[in-house]
């Protein structure tokens, strides 16, 4: 299976960025442990800090590849564009975070992402 991972604004300072909440892990640790344990599929990994790259990005995958596994960071909780391309694309997406935003502040309760993921 052809796999695309896709995180959003600030998850490249994961390892560094608040480590109460997201942890000491940078996320190619992470990469590279999932490739090791999944060598029968292809993963990629895509990361950026602006939406429209990420509406792009989603855009480029979507059509060929077999799943999406998506965390939009803050653009969860205010971007209709990457919500609209999660619905436009042929790609089963999911949603994940690493916090979780129900037990978080009020604004992080509303996510433009979750109707459209699977
Ligand atoms: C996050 C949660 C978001 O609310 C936040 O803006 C992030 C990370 C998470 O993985 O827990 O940047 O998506």
């Amino acid at each position: 299976m052809r796999i695309a991972i896709i995180n959003g604004p600030n998850l490249n300072l994961l390892g560094k960025r608040e480590t109460d909440i997201y942890g000491n892990i940078p996320f190619e640790k992470y990469l590279e442990e999932l490739k090791q344990k999944f060598t029968g599929h292809s993963i990629t990994y895509f990361q950026s800090n602006i939406e429209g790259e990420l509406v792009d990005e989603l855009q480029r995958v979507g059509f060929d590849y077999d799943g999406v596994i998506i965390n939009p960071g803050a653009y969860t909780h205010t971007s209709v564009a990457i919500g609209d391309a999660i619905a436009a694309i042929k790609a089963p997406v999911v949603e994940v975070h690493i916090s979780n935003v129900h037990a978080r502040e009020e604004f992080r309760k509303l996510s433009h992402v979750s109707g459209k993921a699977v």
